[in-house]
């Protein structure tokens, strides 16, 4: 079964005001269909950069990718064309992003912003589109779906929005879903019906999804493999049981702790340590954490850590 995604040695570098900013440094990923990969890091660690690179939604007149990335174990996107692009944005990978509201026209209609993803896209008649349209809404859960079809985004409270959303990246059947913290200002009971929603996909339509939080309940809910990421590199990846519950990296180990002990409630079980970061307009000769570790030693700030297999699945990036 090939990859329905590649990831290899993605460097991502954008020019800002103060200088290039190395927002991801030589990344390897690779989902299958059909599964579930969380993309687990702290603020800043280069989780959207990889996200957007990906559907290459960056101004690329300010950055500079290096690597490749293939889709479905055949074309690098990084050389696809605009018209490839417009392709595999619209119909191959879908997409959902933090602010429901940036995403949807204020001034059209549910309805008819979905039913143009359709008629653009799939060629579908008007009439076919708006059939399908409602299907799409009834499904997720947007009910009334006929009444809603005629509403503006401003008239659905930010929980239907995120359906209607979740609606849009799937209209077209993609192959793979790229969730950048989906479930990111909702409460509780619509957190667990979002993944509860990614799960049916999977399970009925063999959809992949890379979904990208901060938040470990969501990786150990829904996804089934998870890749730690630091200052703009995955030190550690694997099944999310191997990785969350026997650690190997030094930097997985201390999230987790911090996760546990967080003195602040709103940050217990967050992604979160108060380590001093790498310089993210330098570039880092050895491992990235060697600021921190406490099993730090010379050959750590200057050379590659060693890529350690655990198991089949499970790999981490260390000297020790
Ligand atoms: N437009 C930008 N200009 C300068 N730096 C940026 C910009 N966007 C992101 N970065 C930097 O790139 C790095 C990765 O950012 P990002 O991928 O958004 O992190 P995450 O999603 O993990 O919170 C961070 O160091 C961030 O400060
Ligand atoms: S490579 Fe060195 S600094 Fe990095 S995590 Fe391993 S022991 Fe720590
Ligand atoms: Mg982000």
């Amino acid at each position: 079964m090939p990859n329905i995604i590649s990831i290899q040695h993605l460097k991502v570098r954008l020019m800002s005001t103060g200088g290039i900013v190395h927002a991801v440094r030589d990344i390897n990923l690779e989902i299958k269909s059909g599964e579930i990969h969380g993309i687990l890091g702290e603020s800043g660690c280069g989780k959207t950069m990889t996200a957007k690179s990906i559907l290459r939604l960056y101004d690329e007149e300010k950055l500079i990718y290096d690597g490749n990335i293939i889709f479905n174990g055949e074309k690098d996107i990084l050389s696809m064309n605009k018209k490839e692009l417009e392709n595999l944005r619209s119909k191959e990978i879908g997409m959902i992003f933090q602010e429901p509201i940036t995403t949807l026209n204020p001034l059209i209609t549910i309805g008819n912003q979905l039913s143009e993803v359709l008629r653009i896209h799939l060629k579908m008649t008007k009439r076919d589109a708006k059939a399908r349209t409602i299907e799409l809404l009834k499904n997720m859960s947007v009910s009334p779906a006929e009444d809603r079809y005629n509403q503006y985004p401003f008239e659905l409270s930010g929980e239907l929005l995120q359906r209607v959303i979740m609606a849009m990246a799937i209209a077209c059947n993609p192959k793979l879903i790229i969730a950048d913290e989906p479930t990111i200002n909702l409460g509780g009971s619509m957190q667990t019906q979002v993944l509860q929603m990614i799960q049916d996909l999977r399970c009925n339509e063999n959809m992949a999804f890379m979904i990208i939080t901060k938040y470990f309940d969501v990786i150990n809910e829904v996804c089934d493999t998870v890749s730690i990421m630091y200052a703009g590199k995955i030190v550690e990846s694997g099944s999310v049981r191997e990785v969350l519950h026997s650690p190997k990296h030094p930097y997985t180990q201390e999230l987790i702790e911090k996760s546990k002990i967080a003195e602040n409630s709103d940050e217990k079980g967050v992604a979160k340590t108060d380590s001093i970061k790498p310089d993210s307009h330098k570039h880092i000769e050895g491992c990235p954490y060697a600021l921190k570790c406490k099993y730090v030693r010379g050959e750590c700030h200057s050379n590659l850590p060693d890529k350690i297999r655990v198991s089949k699945s499970h790999i981490y990036n260390c000297f020790k």
